[in-house]
């Protein structure tokens, strides 16, 4: 049986894609003394994902902006190609998915040589049941609740079936691997999430918004995921 998710400390990790650019060391900064856990950072090339984002150079300044872990989330094809450099750039974790990668295995052991955290990445319409084999090797899963390229958009209720299931091979297996969502979460999904087993959050336009600071984002967003 899935252990309660009161039991469970749950992590955040602001995505700065949602974040002004012009102040983003101050942006993080912000996060990081509000309580984040790490920071993520989408990495997309326009034709994994239709949409263009971020490479190493934001990795380098980040890493002089905070101490916070950085976690990239490589939204490109092709990501054994590009891990090296962000691993010299000061990343600490990866996300890479499954989707559209021949051999993820290969991947996931590139990321260990370098003595990195590594997490495998499920689109919505992906099962569960693809990482069954792979779930030992993984430090994460990370299940995506949109579909991977933009931020903004609302969180995919069909996808807590699925954290569930993440959770559940997990557990079955008494492994200590991760349970990370992406996409949609704010203070109504967030609780919808962790209930169904996710145990670290991305949240890009929750807390980085003209609406309210980074600290009461942060607060509200942490309040309501242990609610
Ligand atoms: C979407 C990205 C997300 C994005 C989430 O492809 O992977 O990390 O920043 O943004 P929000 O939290 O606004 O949905
Ligand atoms: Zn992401």
């Amino acid at each position: 049986m899935n252990a309660p998710p009161a039991t469970r400390s749950i992590k955040l990790a602001p995505s700065i894609l949602a974040a002004d650019f012009v102040c983003l060391g101050e942006q993080v900064r912000e996060a990081e003394q509000a309580g984040a856990d790490r920071i993520h950072i989408d990495v997309m090339d326009g034709h994994f994902v239709p949409n263009l984002s971020m490479g190493t150079p934001v990795v380098q300044s980040l890493r002089r902006a905070t101490r916070l872990p950085l976690e990239v989330h490589l939204m490109i094809f092709n990501p054994d190609l590009f891990i090296d450099e962000f691993a010299d750039a000061g990343a600490d974790a990866f996300m890479v998915h499954w989707e559209g990668n021949t051999d993820l295995s290969r991947t996931v052991r590139h990321v260990k040589s370098r003595n990195k955290r590594v997490g495998a990445a499920i689109n919505p319409a992906t099962p569960a049941l693809v990482l069954e084999e792979i779930l030992p090797e993984l430090d994460q899963v990370l299940v995506m609740t949109v579909n991977p390229g933009f931020g903004h958009q609302h969180f995919l209720h069909a996808t807590l079936a699925k954290i569930a299931r993440v959770r559940e091979l997990i557990e079955q297996r008494r492994l200590t691997c991760h349970v990370e969502v992406d996409g949609g979460i704010d203070p109504a999904t967030a609780p919808l999430a962790v209930r169904a087993g996710a145990d670290v959050l991305v949240a890009g336009s929750a807390v980085f918004n003209e609406t309210e600071s980074v600290t009461v984002a942060m607060q509200r967003l942490r309040q309501a995921a242990q609610s």
